[in-house]
């Protein structure tokens, strides 16, 4: 891939972070957003080089119209749609805020910053990257509110993929699985009644990486957890059986009600 220009979301920590540092060592010039310029400023002195720090909330008008502005200076070639937040427990404990602060920023944000940047990606024929999740494809209990966002991303991707692909646009969608991040710390509890395997950010940048560098449609983790979206996809049944069973583990729904993210 020659140098491009990548505006990665939510780049002040975990994979975020991770994506940023994976794509400066390729000598890529790099934007980083997110709320506190604290966190990116951090990113950007472990990165080294110049990257752009652009602090700017992504689910606000404000905040992208200021993106807006910048990259009308720079140009554009891949923006990774990455800021996300992880909510986990009970349906009972989303409330109504919950689930408008999840979406706006889990499927909102990604829908409405790619629509303010489309001119600048169409002109350099650029590509579209959204985080997703495993639990994009596997619908997962106690991570019902967490699911439907990325359920929507993951279709989001498929309809802009289909629709972008005449301009020479390139969308891809990345589905870890679970993954040692500050948004991991809030559903802590039920790694262990869950059985939760949990990867670092770096190897997940890693592999996200060939995927994008790619231009590959999605990217499955290389774990046990490839098996079960295919399953997934293939034989609902069997995984409702498999989660079913977690769901009435009086272990798992104490773990459940301890959450805090
Ligand atoms: N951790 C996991 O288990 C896991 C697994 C699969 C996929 N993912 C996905 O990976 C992505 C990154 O999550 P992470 O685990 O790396 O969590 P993280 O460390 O908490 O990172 C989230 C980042 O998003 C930024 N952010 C939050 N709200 C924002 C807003 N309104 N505007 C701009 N930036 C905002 C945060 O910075 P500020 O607070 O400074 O804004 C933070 O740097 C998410 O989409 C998540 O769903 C995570």
């Amino acid at each position: 891939m020659t140098a491009k220009t990548i505006l990665i979301t939510g780049a002040g920590s975990g994979i975020g972070r991770a994506l940023a540092t994976e794509a400066a060592r390729h000598g890529h010039r790099l934007i980083l957003v997110g709320r506190r310029s604290g966190p990116l400023e951090q990113t950007a002195q472990a990165l080294g080089g110049d990257p752009l720090i652009l602090p700017a909330d992504v689910t606000t008008a404000e905040g992208r119209a200021r993106i807006v502005g910048a990259i009308a200076k720079t140009g554009l070639d891949i923006l990774i749609n990455n800021a996300g937040m992880v909510p986990a427990g009970q349906i009972e404990a989303m409330d109504d805020a919950a689930i408008a602060d999840t979406l706006a920023l889990n499927i909102a944000a990604p829908l409405a910053l790619t629509r303010d940047l489309l001119a600048p990606l169409s002109a350099s024929k650029g590509q579209v990257v959204n985080m997703g999740s495993v639990f994009g494809d596997i619908g997962f209990p106690f991570f019902t509110l967490y699911s439907a966002s990325k359920f929507a991303l993951r279709g989001m991707s498929d309809a802009l993929r289909r629709e972008l692909a005449p301009r020479g646009v390139a969308v891809t969608y990345i589905a870890p699985r679970a993954t040692r991040t500050d948004a991991a710390d809030g559903f802590h509890t039920l790694v262990g009644p869950m059985a939760m395997t949990l990867d670092t950010p770096q190897a997940v940048a890693a592999h996200a990486w060939r995927a994008i560098a790619a231009r590959k449609r999605e990217q499955l983790p290389a774990s046990r957890e490839r098996l079960f979206v295919i399953l997934q996809r293939l034989r609902p049944g069997l995984i409702d059986r498999a989660l079913i069973r977690l769901a009435r583990d009086p272990a798992v729904i104490a773990a459940a009600r301890e959450t805090t993210s």
